[in-house]
């Protein structure tokens, strides 16, 4: 797909200026393991079907199979649940209610407000009632559906804009301003309001979640699951049981994709796994199948937003006042850290010198919405972009010379919102770059020059930039550790706190580690995420994977090399500064060794082959109830030309081309870097287009299978797709000057939206602002094809925004 690729394989040149650039942390002189391009560690499992997931792992003898019974309600009173021809049906073995939990019957992550089994009332259709326990999966998915509920319906609430007119929240507003925006906008040259409607989006990983629980001896639960956070799935399987965490071991190899869907939304299924496995002291596994997961799991935020905005004529914002409303669904989860972050990137890349945001967490009768690559990132920042497209057609100037105009300085007009001072800011020169690689000035021209002759065919082009805050916004969760054992053959395995789901982390923290100790890759096993190996892990999100585990693990490494480095300068009567480590050899003075050999000799002589390793991000610090300080301990940055074709009699649309810049620091492996930059554009482009969320009038969620919800196929990728990563080694101390990658990029597809925006413009002559609502589904290019040419035939200059 990426024909660029190969040409970031690093040279042998290239190689050398990294082994001259990180020398000083190595002490050898051989070729780096890091900033190379190397496979995912379990590409070859993946292409084979031999990578094990968790309902490959071969059953325990006397294995049930458990599928959750649900709500056909949206908000209702239960007074009674009839479950005899459930009980009666072939198979079943238990059904199990609330009243079968021992002890806590909540899996909410932050408040109390989750309940693993609905009890009196429920609050969404999809919301699970109960639980059938039978000897395999289809005998417990079939009676699942025999229950007789009998509901006593109450007024539901289905979208954000009722539960804030009704003022129904799942969390108080938050609020955050600086200097005076409302004195601003009375006085600016041009002043704009409207609203902005942005959909929502189903993670859609490949392996859906799953859950195995198997009870142990003397009260103990191991349970495999398929989650981003192990150490929170055994907070709240010990919960509900009433047990202390020791009880309980979470074990996750990999997961066929997360993308922030098991972040805290695995816990219902380790729970009602466990509860299963505990009170009939069985192993049992619960994984339900697509339908069910995107019934009962929540998804992406959808948000609305109000916005006020002032402006000069050269379409500098001098005020800008947002609303923005998102639909939290029936509990907490994770929707005010989502809104946190939402709230600290409506700045983007952009210095905003009057500005107030007022966030609110809309409580709705739909499921609770969660962490989604980006997190709540994407929509803030696309709710400026919006704005910032809007003020360059008011004022007749091309977009990208107003996003330029309002981006963040260096040395001055650069403090966020949120009082952190932007000092890493590279967003001018990589717009530079891309400009000009993208030859975005031409294109742009020729696309007029091609609208002019075509009547029904439009071509639109945009580029956008991206600034993302990178560290968790809840400071204590940036914490890591890591166990590095080094057997007496050579040979090392490695266990740390971050979970493999795709995004290529073990295969990180393995190059970390090879390079530590100078040994080469195929050396290092890194082994499943375990809590009984790491304690007390954070989820892996916030694309800190490797900055956290990637940093751990180095400073177990760095304990080993150094015993070793003691050990070998002991035999050949050197200081141990200079013992080099690289190639597989160790050399002290004289003496040559291989790793093997050594680590044979110092475990012969008692030296301590293993070691923990941890580490904190520096720096942090932040007060969540005025909305101020340094959340982040830098950004990472990068912009996207985008060119489509849009058929304004269907609303059809084709990607032409996309050019993306990206900066991921001093890049770990740039080939993985890249797969996941093209992979998050994609992702981005799905949400903002083709990828629709819609809920009947009743609140059932009638897209609930790839049937009805359609994500982007290899045919959605456009002919022409460049992905170059910008040569940018991080100013902070991060693993070997990298920067984390995992979600940044999927904000890069805005250029995506804005082009097509661009092409349904040319309908009015640049002038009018397209209505536009994301998802640009088909239908939605329609209704802003259709809003554009009754304005022009009414002769108006603007249209309300979407
Ligand atoms: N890439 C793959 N292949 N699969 C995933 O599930 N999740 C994304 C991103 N890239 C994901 C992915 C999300 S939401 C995050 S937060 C990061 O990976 C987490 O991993 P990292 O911190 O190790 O980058
Ligand atoms: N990203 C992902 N998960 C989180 C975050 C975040 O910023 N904060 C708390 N949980
Ligand atoms: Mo990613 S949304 O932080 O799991």
């Amino acid at each position: 797909m990426n024909k660029q690729t190969d040409t970031f394989l690093l040279d042998s040149g290239a190689a050398a200026r990294i082994v001259a650039d990180i020398g000083a942390d190595i002490a050898t002189d051989t070729p780096p393991q890091v900033g190379i391009s190397r496979p995912h560690e379990s590409a070859h499992l993946h292409v084979a079907g031999t990578a094990t997931y968790t309902d490959d792992i071969p059953e325990l003898a006397g294995t049930l199979h458990a599928a959750l019974g649900t709500s056909a309600r949206p908000h209702a009173r239960i007074r009674a649940i009839g479950l005899d021809k459930v009980r009666a049906a072939p198979g079943v073995v238990a059904v199990l209610t609330a009243d079968d939990i021992p002890a806590v019957n909540d899996c909410g992550p932050i408040l109390h407000d989750d309940p693993i089994l609905a009890r009196e009332t429920v609050q969404f259709v999809g919301q699970p009632l109960f639980l059938v326990v039978a000897s395999s999966h289809d005998a417990a998915r079939r009676a699942a559906r025999l229950a007789e509920v009998d509901y006593e319906d109450l007024p539901p609430v289905l979208t954000p804009e009722a539960a804030h007119a009704a003022g129904s929240y799942v969390l108080p507003p938050m609020h955050l301003s600086r200097g005076e925006p409302h004195r601003h906008l009375e006085t600016a040259a041009h002043r704009d309001s409207g609203q902005i409607r942005l959909g929502g989006q189903e993670q859609f990983y490949l392996e859906g979640q799953i859950a195995y629980a198997a009870p142990k001896e003397n009260d103990g639960m191991h349970v495999w699951c398929s989650t981003q956070h192990p150490s929170e799935m055994q907070h709240v399987v010990s919960h509900m049981l009433g047990w202390q965490a020791h009880q309980v071991v979470v074990e996750c190899r990999r997961m066929g994709g997360g993308f922030g869907g098991k972040e805290s939304q695995s816990a219902l299924f380790a729970c009602c796994a466990a509860l299963a496995a505990w009170k009939l002291m069985c192993p049992v596994k619960l994984r339900p199948d697509r339908d069910d997961d995107m019934m009962i799991t929540g998804k992406r935020h959808d948000f609305v937003f109000g916005y006020d905005v002032g402006h000069d004529d050269e379409g500098r914002v001098e005020a800008v006042a947002v609303e923005m409303v998102s639909r939290a669904g029936f509990s907490a989860d994770l929707s005010g850290p989502v809104m946190t972050r939402a709230i600290c990137h409506f700045d983007n890349a952009y210095w905003l010198p009057n500005v107030q945001i007022d966030g609110y967490c809309g409580k709705t009768n739909t499921q609770s919405n969660t962490a989604f690559r980006g997190f709540g990132g994407p929509q803030g920042a696309f709710a400026m972009e919006y704005i910032l497209d809007n003020i360059a057609r008011t004022v007749g100037r091309d977009a990208l010379d107003v996003r330029r105009a309002n981006l963040y300085g260096k040395g001055e007009r650069n403090v966020t919102p949120y009082g952190q001072t932007v000092e890493d800011n590279v967003i001018h020169e990589l717009l530079d770059e891309l400009e000009a690689s993208s030859a975005y000035r031409a294109r742009r021209a020729a696309t007029r020059a091609f609208n002019a002759a075509s009547p029904v065919l439009k071509k639109g082009i945009a580029i956008t930039p991206v600034k993302f805050g990178i560290s968790f916004n809840v400071a204590h969760f940036n914490q890591a550790g890591a166990l590095v054992h080094v057997y007496n053959d050579g040979s090392v395995l490695v266990n740390h706190g971050g979970t493999e789901m795709g995004q290529g982390l073990n295969t990180k923290v393995a190059m970390v580690v090879a390079h530590e100790l100078g040994i080469r890759l195929e050396r290092i096993r890194v082994t499943a995420t375990d809590t009984s190996k790491v304690a007390n892990t954070s989820a892996t999100a916030a694309s800190t994977g490797t900055d956290l585990n990637g940093k751990a693990a180095q400073d177990a490494a760095r304990q080993i090399r150094e015993r070793l480095a003691q050990f070998a300068a002991r035999q050949a009567g050197v200081d141990a500064a200079t013992v080099r480590f690289g190639d597989d050899l160790v050399v002290a003075g004289e003496l040559r060794l291989s790793f093997a050999d050594l680590a044979r000799q110092a475990y012969m002589a008692r030296v301590q082959l293993w070691s923990d390793g941890f580490y904190t991000t520096p720096k942090l610090y932040w007060d969540q109830s005025k909305l101020q300080g340094r959340p982040f301990y830098y950004f990472a940055y990068g912009a996207a030309c985008s060119e489509v074709l849009v058929d304004t009699l269907t609303g059809e649309w084709r990607l032409l081309q996309a050019d993306v810049l990206h900066d991921a620091g001093r890049s770990l492996n740039p080939a993985i870097d890249i797969g996941q930059v093209e992979g998050a554009f994609i992702q981005g482009m799905g949400w903002l287009t083709t990828e629709e969320l819609w809920w009947n009038d009743k609140g059932r969620l009638m897209t609930h299978a790839p049937s009805t919800y359609k994500i982007p196929t290899i045919n959605d990728c456009p002919e022409a797709f460049h992905v170059r990563l910008f040569d940018n080694p991080n100013v902070e101390d991060s693993i070997h000057r990298s920067k984390a990658v995992g979600e940044p990029p999927l904000l890069l597809p805005f250029s995506v939206f804005f082009a097509i925006r661009d092409a349904v413009a040319s309908l009015g002559d640049y002038r009018t602002n397209p209505p536009l609502r994301a998802p640009a589904t088909s239908e939605a290019i329609l209704d802003a094809v259709d809003a554009v040419r009754a304005a022009v035939a009414a002769g108006a200059t603007a249209v309300p925004a979407a």
